[in-house]
């Protein structure tokens, strides 16, 4: 067994650490104008033109039962869809709103036919619900409202019952753990506590955890499902610490006890969550497999996110991404799922992962530029019992204390190297893992 001891939390992590890999889904109304799920915030657009979006929703390609299985394809094991994002509108059905997505010319609920896809796909189901909501009529304006630079913004805050909303989410939230079945992960978003507004905005106030009445929203959700994975962005720590659109460079630790704590990165495969016709930086195949193995080699999961188009469907551009995962996952997952940080005695290359399956028995060395003929590894001598490529399971021979070449130099003598030989043309694979099984 790895010797790795993350900090104990209230909620079941003991699947999803083993299965790394999920699926992020950012769909609504702000698929139609197709320029960013902060559209409303960024361009301060009215609810009377945001309702056009409202109006003219109506995703007719839209099959989860496609989408799950193109996560399920490249390897995802859960996901987690945006049941309401900041925007307020609801993928559900509902009783305590009428913006949601039955009432628009879709006429479905969304939700209940993403939970049943992916359930029936064999992934667990999470629910990402925003705490922020710019629709509801009792959500303050803050600075991150759109209406915040209306001249009439503060008559227009005037009667706003932070209360009245606290109750809607703890109502919607039961509604969404209730009528779904088994929930795996609720991902709440975010608090903001500190962005607070100056000179003649100073009335509008950040939210955090006060705002949200979170304790009450934690011991809503948990009492109608006690496992459930919880992120940490109400303010209140729970299961799960979600660093957003950066590679961690270590495993995450607690900030005061400095203990390991479950994390997951969140990453998007072009620069927005929602659908975004024009964003042209799409990451590359293999930044992408590059960032899946960095993050389980530093104990972590990923979640990678697509934003399905006005109409439902995934278009080409996240087709393709996915199917980088699948064709990589198919023959390389066995270094991902139930894999973690290599113990520190197994020293980590140049240009190098290392991840190890928790029983501690194998080693998987990624090889993220290709080095040529050999690859010197340092805290394995005496401890490899044979080692393969994972793609193909073609031996990959070794020799332990020296290069065995006439011209090598003091390579020679070093202690405790071991040497693996490699072919000299990179075998077909984004990025190659070797399988080494321990003694
Ligand atoms: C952010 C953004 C949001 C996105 C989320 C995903 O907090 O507000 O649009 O849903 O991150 O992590």
């Amino acid at each position: 067994m790895t010797s790795y001891v993350t900090r104990k939390t209230p909620g079941d992590t003991a699947w999803f650490t083993h299965d790394r890999f999920g699926m992020f889904i950012h769909f609504g109304l702000y698929a139609l104008p197709a320029r960013h799920e902060w559209i409303k915030n960024r361009e301060r657009i009215s609810e009377e033109k945001y309702d056009l979006y409202f109006k003219h929703f109506n995703p007719d390609l839209l099959d989860p039962k496609d989408w799950a299985r193109q996560a399920k394809a490249a390897g995802m094991k859960y996901a987690v869809l945006t049941t309401k994002h900041h925007e307020g509108f609801c993928l559900f059905d509902s009783k305590y709103t009428d913006y949601k997505s039955t009432n628009t010319p879709c006429g479905r609920d969304l939700v209940r036919e993403y939970v049943d896809a992916f359930r029936e796909a064999g992934l667990r189901v999470g629910f990402y619900y925003s705490l922020i909501d710019w629709h509801h009529p009792d959500f303050p304006i803050d600075m991150q409202h759109p209406r915040r630079d209306d001249p009439d913004a503060f008559e227009q805050n005037q009667g706003r019952d932070m209360k009245k909303y606290a109750q809607y989410m703890r109502d919607q939230v039961t509604e969404l753990l209730t009528n779904y079945g088994k929930i795996d992960i609720l991902w709440f978003d975010f608090s903001y506590s500190n962005y607070n507004g100056t000179g003649d905005k100073a009335w509008m106030k950040g939210k955090g955890k006060d705002d949200w009445e979170a304790e009450k929203l934690i011991a809503t959700a948990r009492s109608l499902q006690p496992d459930i994975i919880i992120d940490n962005r109400t303010e209140i720590e729970q299961d799960l610490w979600t660093p957003e659109q950066y590679q961690p460079t270590q495993w995450m630790t607690h900030p005061e006890t400095g203990e390991l704590v479950t994390w997951e990165a969140c990453q998007t495969f072009s620069g927005s969550w929602g659908y975004y016709r024009d964003e042209m930086t799409w990451k590359s195949p293999e930044m992408l497999i590059r960032m899946l193995v960095n993050t389980v080699s530093l104990g972590g999961n990923l979640l990678m996110n697509v934003g399905p188009t006005a109409r439902g469907y995934l278009d080409y551009r996240a087709e393709a991404a996915l199917a980088v995962y699948a064709d990589w996952m198919k023959y390389n997952s066995r270094s991902i799922y139930g894999c973690t940080m290599a113990e520190p005695e197994f020293e980590t290359p140049a240009d190098c992962r290392l991840t190890q399956s928790e029983d501690g028995k194998r080693i998987y060395v990624h090889l993220f530029a290709y080095p040529f003929a050999h690859l010197k590894l340092k805290g394995f001598a005496g401890k490899i019992k044979y080692a393969q490529f994972l793609h193909d399971g073609s031996e990959v021979l070794f020799t332990e204390g020296k290069i065995d070449h006439f011209s090598a130099g003091k390579e020679k003598e070093e202690a405790d190297t071991t040497i693996l030989y490699l072919p000299d043309v990179k075998p077909h694979c984004l990025v190659p893992v070797i399988e080494i099984f321990l003694k």
